[in-house]
């Protein structure tokens, strides 16, 4: 069993997948609106304040790649201003993708949207239709810190490899910052962060016939300055064990579980990341503060 796996290795590690329940998408959805969590309110506001320049850039005969399709707001606020040719959202959850289809259908009738049922992270193919398209990814969020540098790099590749040449990609990328800023965004003080951090073990729990004393564990944050990024844990608040799946796991007092990584980009290193997977910048567009970005990328 996975989990095992990662229970078992030094430190011991949990594949985030497990944050994604009912409970952890609504609590993500939460998290986006924090005070703290600037991310998602300054993406948007690059939205707002760009939008007809992202959509003369991006121009006509678009096919609209959405990588994970969770973001309805922005996607939303992008169809609106580029009126693609044809809007292909890529998500695992066939049930997601088919309810976030139907919502999009009944507010955009004209907009021909082909969901596409696969694990983004892997190559995948594109509907028929959409062979003649200009194809540009579209990847917000900074989903792509979720990566390891390696990881990202991979999966530009990818992303390279579907829109081709001419192709294009739209991502937004978190940027290294005061260390103070960046913990507070995964630290918030309504606890928010950690209760969704938390959730993994109650969904393992439930999913795996684990018994996981959820009381007994907490929520840990911290920049990583020699990675470049936020690192998340559970840490054992004693020594105790559990019961998963047949096995015992035993956890040290203190002892911390990791369950994400959150790397955070300079310009010039994301840029380079892009470069070695064939994408060179077109422009990009920042906040006053410069914290997020969003560069739009095209494929050599
Ligand atoms: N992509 C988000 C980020 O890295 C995901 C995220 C936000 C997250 N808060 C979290 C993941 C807390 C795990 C735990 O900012």
């Amino acid at each position: 069993m996975e989990v095992l796996r990662g229970l078992g290795t030094q430190p011991k590690t949990l594949s985030p997948k497990y944050f994604y329940d009912a409970k952890g998408s609504e609590l993500f959805d939460r998290i986006t609106q924090l005070d703290e969590y600037y991310l998602t309110r300054t993406e948007m506001s690059l939205f707002d304040a760009h939008m007809k320049d992202i959509a003369r850039h991006l121009g006509e005969n678009v096919c609209l790649i959405e990588y994970g399709s969770g973001s309805s707001v922005k996607i939303r606020k992008l169809l609106e201003a580029v009126t693609p040719a044809a809007y292909v959202p890529v998500d695992i959850s066939d049930e997601h993708l088919q309810e976030n289809a139907k919502a999009l259908h009944a507010d955009f009738p004209n907009l021909s949207v082909l969901p596409v049922c696969a694990d983004f992270t892997q190559l995948f193919a594109l509907p028929d239709a959409v062979a003649d398209m200009t194809k540009v990814g579209f990847f917000p969020g900074s989903s792509i810190g979720n990566f390891d540098p390696p990881g990202a790099e991979q999966f530009l590749q990818n992303v390279h490899a579907t829109v081709g040449h001419g192709g294009a990609m739209l991502i937004g990328v978190d940027r290294k910052k005061s260390v103070a800023v960046l913990e507070q965004a995964y630290n918030d003080a309504q606890g928010v962060t950690a209760a969704f951090n938390l959730n993994s073990l109650v969904h393992i729990n439930k999913e795996l016939n684990a018994n996981f004393d959820v009381g007994q564990f907490s929520h840990v944050a911290r920049y990583n300055e020699d990675l470049g990024c936020i690192q998340m844990f559970l840490q054992s608040e004693v020594d105790q064990h559990v019961e998963i799946g047949g096995a015992t796991i035993r956890f040290a007092k203190a002892e911390c579980l990791h369950t994400e990584n959150s790397y955070k980009y300079h310009p010039e290193e994301f840029l380079e990341l892009a470069a070695g997977a064939g994408f060179a910048e077109v422009t990009h567009w920042s906040d006053p503060q410069d914290w997020f970005t969003l560069y739009l990328l095209q494929g050599n």
